[in-house]
């Protein structure tokens, strides 16, 4: 064996245990008590500390062109920000361009994302532009390891917006290929409505970014995630309502899922942790991102929601931009560019408010932030667990390191971070990626170019 992390407590979706692991040629080819090591084999001490799979961030926009800039965090710094947070794999998105293929925004993305990549990575398509020649290649893109396509509710101005008989559309011809839809559920009519009634200079003054709560009341989210619910129950289609930021958003998931449409719940660690009083500050607009953050009351559901299963994963929507891009908006709440770095602190935050607060087990942190988005895209058990055959890809989590945030001393390239300051107890401590350290205690050690693309099976609803 190559390497045997020794003397720690195992733990998975479902259990807890205290094991060794052997690794050999990327892989886990032994799990049990005292194993024994070999001329040469590398021990990597785990004594007082969780041995869990690798995070899986499913939705990461690195290098994303938005709102007029590029979001900061390239493939590169992105997947360092993973090294370090515990995060073997992260999804990323191929958004079609109006007029292109959707093959041809894979190519691109695969060519950006090759030889600068920390860790494995794959994509999600995005379907902006719905004709014949996208309905053709779906079922070989599928084939090719991306079974999944975000769709966007909203963004008509970014050229991205997807129409109701375009969802349709895609529901039911994704179903016919173990593919999936993604939703980014607001409702553009009324929110556009809102937005162009707040937008005089006067109330931009008076209220800031304040604004962006004002004209995003819960309903813009609500209906939106009702209407694409009634498309999946009318076609059978798998749906996936992406960054779930309402209570409404889980009773409606939680109740469509009662009736067996095929519909799951993503959410996002500033959902769960935020509330919308961070748009009052002086720097409000920099925590602007879409949906917005809402109430303390949203966040306890989306806990709650967690805990009972009908939110069913955890993912951050990482797109990063930086003080002087968040700048651009002038005072203006429509041009802030829209997005949060997320990545890094995925994992401790959902140890330290999750589990150390009694919100969620460690088994459902693993669950939501793991197994399950490793089982929903096609990537388990490859991904997503410790078993044995298993990618190598584990996080060795310090349940004692105390860390207080601070955006100096992160990977992610952003010189802010929503919970700056922030005193979090739970660190991870090594992160190993098919059988070699790529994180180790707060920095990357690994090597540009390591991480491969992970060629994805059907996604799947459950
Ligand atoms: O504001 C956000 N979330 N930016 C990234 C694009 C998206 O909607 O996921
Ligand atoms: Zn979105
Ligand atoms: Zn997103």
């Amino acid at each position: 064996m190559d390497s045997i992390i020794k003397g720690g407590t195992l733990v998975t979706a479902s259990e807890k245990y205290a094991a060794d692991i052997g690794i050999e040629d990327g892989k886990i080819k032994l799990i049990g008590k005292d194993l024994t090591p070999e001329n040469g084999t590398e021990i990597i001490d785990a004594t007082g500390k969780y041995v869990m799979p690798g995070m899986i961030d499913a939705h990461v926009h690195l290098s994303l062109p938005f709102c007029g800039t590029i979001s900061a965090d390239s493939f590169e710094t992105g997947t360092r920000a993973a090294a370090v947070g515990g995060v073997t794999t992260v999804v990323d998105f191929a958004i079609q361009t109006k007029g292109g293929t959707l093959k041809e925004s894979i190519n691109i993305r695969k060519a950006e994302a090759d030889g600068e990549v920390h860790v494995d990575y794959s994509l999600h398509g995005g379907i902006t532009d719905w004709n014949e020649r996208t309905r053709t290649e779906l079922s070989e893109i599928i084939k090719e390891g991306i079974s999944s396509f975000k769709m966007f509710m909203i963004y008509r101005s970014e050229g991205w917006l997807a129409t109701d008989p375009m969802l349709v559309e895609a529901l039911n011809e994704t179903k016919k290929f173990g593919g999936m839809i993604q939703v980014h559920a607001e409702s553009v009519d009324l929110l556009d409505f809102l937005i162009s009634k707040h937008n005089s200079k006067e109330e931009m003054k008076e209220h800031g970014a304040w604004l962006h709560v004002i004209t995003r009341p819960n309903i813009i989210e609500a209906e939106a995630i009702q209407r694409a619910i009634t498309w999946a129950e009318y076609t059978g289609g798998h749906l996936y309502v992406v960054h779930v930021s309402t209570g409404e958003g889980v009773n409606l998931v939680k109740a469509a899922k009662a009736r067996g449409v095929n519909v799951l719940a993503e959410t996002c660690p500033q959902y769960l942790l935020l509330n919308d009083e961070v748009f009052k500050g002086e720097n409000g607009h920099l925590y602007a991102t879409c949906p917005q953050i809402k109430k303390e009351s949203d966040s306890q559901r989306l806990w709650q929601g967690l805990k009972e299963g009908s939110v069913q994963i955890v993912g951050t929507d990482t797109c990063t931009f930086d003080t002087k891009q968040k700048a651009m908006w002038e005072g203006d709440f429509t041009k802030i560019p829209f997005g949060l770095p997320g990545t890094e602190l995925m994992l401790p935050l959902l140890y330290n408010d999750g589990v150390r607060k009694g919100r969620i087990s460690l088994n459902k942190m693993v669950e939501v932030a793991s197994t399950n988005p490793a089982k929903v895209f096609g990537m388990y058990p490859k991904k997503g667990s410790l078993t044995i055959g298993a990618d190598a890809d584990i996080v060795i989590f310090d349940p004692a390191k105390e860390v207080t945030v601070d955006h100096q001393k992160m990977e992610t390239n952003c010189d802010w971070n929503p919970f700056q300051g922030k005193q979090l107890k739970g660190y991870p401590h090594l992160t190993i990626v098919r059988g070699k350290v790529v994180g180790k205690e707060g920095r990357c050690i690994g090597e540009k170019g390591y991480g491969k693309f992970v060629k994805r099976g059907p996604s799947v609803t459950f």
